[in-house]
């Protein structure tokens, strides 16, 4: 008797067929020249996604999805991203790539991966694009960083920036407040903005920064801006995707809600686990007769 066997994945979960939406979605990926040609044009849509079904169901509605480090707090629970691994950046990376369809694909790169030097961002790099098919990656800080983002993007790894507030940094910041209150700060942030740009990044995310700064470095580099708590000037916007769906109770200023998911998921916990406890779940639907 033959051993061997197919496994029948159509009744999986994860079986590759993207959700419908009401209009068409064409299953081309986007590419990261087409978003750096929406410079100043149609604002460009990025969310966080960290999991397969998330990727999927937020995939048509965005241009890019951003396997963010955030994904420490948001998923781990850790208390910064600083403790975030790359085989952690990975693994999500991938599920990320598996189940999107449309958008460009952004992995950030983890704090300890990239920074000592170009080769050592390179090799970092290439392993999450060679293991996650994902498009580009996204690494934070100023100036310092021109030299890295010229090695990479030079040797064909797109780059996304990342400048103002750079929670990587939060020990050297000392908390998450808004950058460039003051002249000074806001001098600094630009040129960094500006140098990470002349060095060859495709986008740039402009995080947590006062507004007029936002305006000022959209108007001073060449390529897209994408904010959170930025300016609406800002070629794109970001959100953490879990703070847009209201899984969290803190809503720092920058976020809105578009859903109030945490009570929904909480309310359907307390249902279900009413069904069970009175023998009202499974009902007679749920059995296999
Ligand atoms: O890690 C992340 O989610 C980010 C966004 C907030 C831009 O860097």
């Amino acid at each position: 008797m033959s051993t061997t066997f197919t496994l029948d994945t159509a009744t999986s979960r994860a079986h590759p067929v993207p959700v419908p939406v009401p209009v068409p979605v064409p299953l081309r990926r986007l590419t990261v020249p087409a978003i750096q040609k929406r410079k100043g044009g149609e604002p460009i849509v990025m969310l966080t996604a960290y999991t397969a079904r998330m990727a999927q169901l937020l995939d048509p509605h965005c241009d890019l999805l951003l396997v963010g480090d955030s994904l420490g707090q948001v998923i781990y629970g850790l208390d910064t991203t600083v403790k975030v691994s790359l085989d952690m950046m990975i693994a999500h990376g991938a599920a990320v790539v598996r189940r999107s369809y449309r958008s460009v694909v952004v992995i950030d790169l983890p704090f300890g991966s990239y920074e000592e030097s170009p080769q050592a961002a390179f090799r970092t790099a290439a392993r999450v694009m060679q293991e996650t098919g994902a498009a580009a990656v996204k690494l934070e800080g100023g100036a310092v960083m021109a030299p890295t983002i010229k090695f990479l993007s030079e040797r064909g790894i797109p780059v996304m920036a990342h400048v103002g507030l750079t929670p990587q940094a939060v020990n050297a910041l000392g908390g998450y407040g808004a950058r460039g209150r003051s002249e000074a700060e806001a001098a600094k942030i630009l040129e960094d903005a500006k140098a990470i740009a002349e060095a060859g990044c495709f986008a740039l995310v402009v995080e947590g920064v006062v507004e007029p700064l936002a305006v000022a470095i959209t108007q001073a580099v060449a390529c897209p801006t994408i904010g959170i708590g930025a300016s609406p000037t800002c070629d794109g916007q970001v959100l953490v995707v879990d703070d847009m769906l209201g899984m969290f109770e803190r809503v720092p200023r920058f976020v809105q809600r578009f859903d109030d998911l945490a009570a929904r998921i909480s309310d359907a916990a307390a249902r279900y686990a009413g069904s069970v406890r009175e023998r009202r779940f499974p009902g007679d639907a749920q059995l296999y007769r």
